[in-house]
């Protein structure tokens, strides 16, 4: 690996035991994988404790020690400078008002909230979100990041063109602190061309459309990068992070194009990088009422206990969507329906009374975690409704729950009257 003198003085111990160890971590995670060289990176996207096991750990240390122990793969507690690059937490294991309701006890909660301070005097931004760019992180065109959270890393890189792989919680801590990360994978041009083409022979409208989409995309190429021809309407911000949260949770997708839309190219052979395609795939409608089978497998007694919704963390348009449908109703006595969102954008909920219209109709709006996370769901729980492939993938595999999934409009309709009636039109 060639190290510039900076990096070469990091790995010597010049700034310190902690960013000592960072550059080795570094160094070996790059030769592991074939780096020649360290890129910088200015914008890291990390995590902070998560698990119960990290909690018990983080309770039973002072926080340097197991940020040490978690994030820096260092047995020996170091002291931990201020982040050497602008750097933000994503989601955490806890809503900072309503932890009762996860079932965390007092313990838990101060744990993981000195854990937070612990982080903000490292200079880490808390943005508490699986979307740091819907609410001003938004890395431009180029841009070499370190994020971590798949389903964040394929938006930057294919709607806005930034340069990101896939990162690990000791990656971005140890980019935090350096400013660097191996150059590797998609930071490198030659690495972003498309490699499957996905011919689209059916309308993709609605936001449960591009989650099949992106589900069976995932699906058919796994790691590799799709370039979608046939989308004959625009989607947004909402039903692209739908697409690739789907795309990155079945399948490893990283980065996909869509020409004339997403970031890098105008059109197919621009995304294809004037090579064939290894694979061309049909997509009609029995690919997509397969992606919809397989999403709905687990489900079968259709009495639904939770609704969720705000996997990715939903923007101000889905809690809007959500407040609509509600209007004037309320939601099943044995039924929760739980809405997740960033931090940030609750705050601006709360000023525009949707928090108010959500909780008059028996609706929770939480943020800064999620129940895949956080592992919690409401007590005794079995069914859930969601209009996430993503948490359709997880949910049931993590919590051991069936998960029914559709449109927005069928899980709000599930929490009003308990029960599933959602399908595919
Ligand atoms: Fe975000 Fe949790 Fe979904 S991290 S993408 S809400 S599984």
């Amino acid at each position: 690996m060639q190290l510039t003198d900076e990096e070469r003085a990091m790995l010597d111990g010049r700034y310190g035991e902690a960013v000592q160890q960072a550059m080795d971590l570094l160094v070996r995670y790059g030769e592991a994988l074939g780096a020649e060289r360290m890129v910088e990176v200015r914008n890291v996207a990390g995590a902070n404790i998560f698990t119960p096991a990290q909690r018990a750990l983080a309770k039973a240390q002072d926080h340097a020690a197991a940020f040490s122990e978690l994030s820096l793969n260092s047995a020996k507690p170091l002291t931990i400078p201020t982040v050497r690059v602008p750097s933000c937490q994503l989601i955490g294991p806890m809503d900072r008002e309503q932890w009762a309701v996860q079932g965390l006890s007092e313990a838990d909660q101060q744990a993981i909230l000195e854990s937070e301070s612990f982080s903000a005097s490292l200079g880490i931004h808390l943005l508490n979100t699986c979307t740091p760019y819907q609410v001003g992180n938004v890395p431009v065109k180029g841009e070499h990041c370190a994020w971590m959270e798949s389903s964040a890393v394929v938006y930057i890189n294919s709607v806005l063109g930034a340069r990101s792989n896939v990162e690990g919680r000791e990656s971005t801590a140890a980019a935090m602190l350096t400013g660097r990360v191996p150059y590797w994978g998609y930071h490198l041009p030659e690495n972003r061309f498309a490699t499957h083409l996905i011919q689209v022979e059916v309308p993709v409208e609605s936001m449960m459309d591009w989650g099949l989409l992106g589900y069976w995309v995932g699906e058919m190429v796994d790691d590799q990068v799709p370039v979608l021809d046939g989308i004959t309407q625009v989607p947004n911000l909402v039903r692209l992070k739908h697409f690739g949260a789907a795309a990155a949770s079945s399948g490893g997708v990283e980065l996909y194009h869509i020409p004339g839309i997403t970031a890098e190219a105008r059109t197919v052979e621009e995304a294809l990088g004037g090579r064939a395609p290894k694979a061309v795939l049909r997509y009609g409608p029995a690919e997509r009422r397969a992606a919809y089978e397989h999403l709905n497998a687990t489900a079968r007694d259709r009495k639904v206990d939770l609704v969720m919704i705000g996997c990715p963390h939903a923007n101000l348009e889905q809690v809007w969507e959500v407040c609509q449908l509600l209007e004037g109703r309320h939601v099943h006595p044995e039924t929760e329906l739980w809405i997740f969102t960033p931090r940030a954008l609750r705050q601006v909920c709360d000023r525009n009374g949707y928090t108010d219209i959500l909780t008059r109709a028996g609706a929770r709006l939480l943020s800064d975690t999620c129940p895949a996370i956080g592992q919690f769901l409401p007590p005794g729980a079995r069914v859930v409704a969601l209009d996430s492939a993503k948490q359709a993938h997880y949910l049931p595999a993590i919590m051991g729950v069936q998960g029914w999934f559709g449109s927005t409009k069928d899980c709000v309709e599930a929490a009003i009257s308990g029960t599933w009636q959602g399908g595919l039109e």
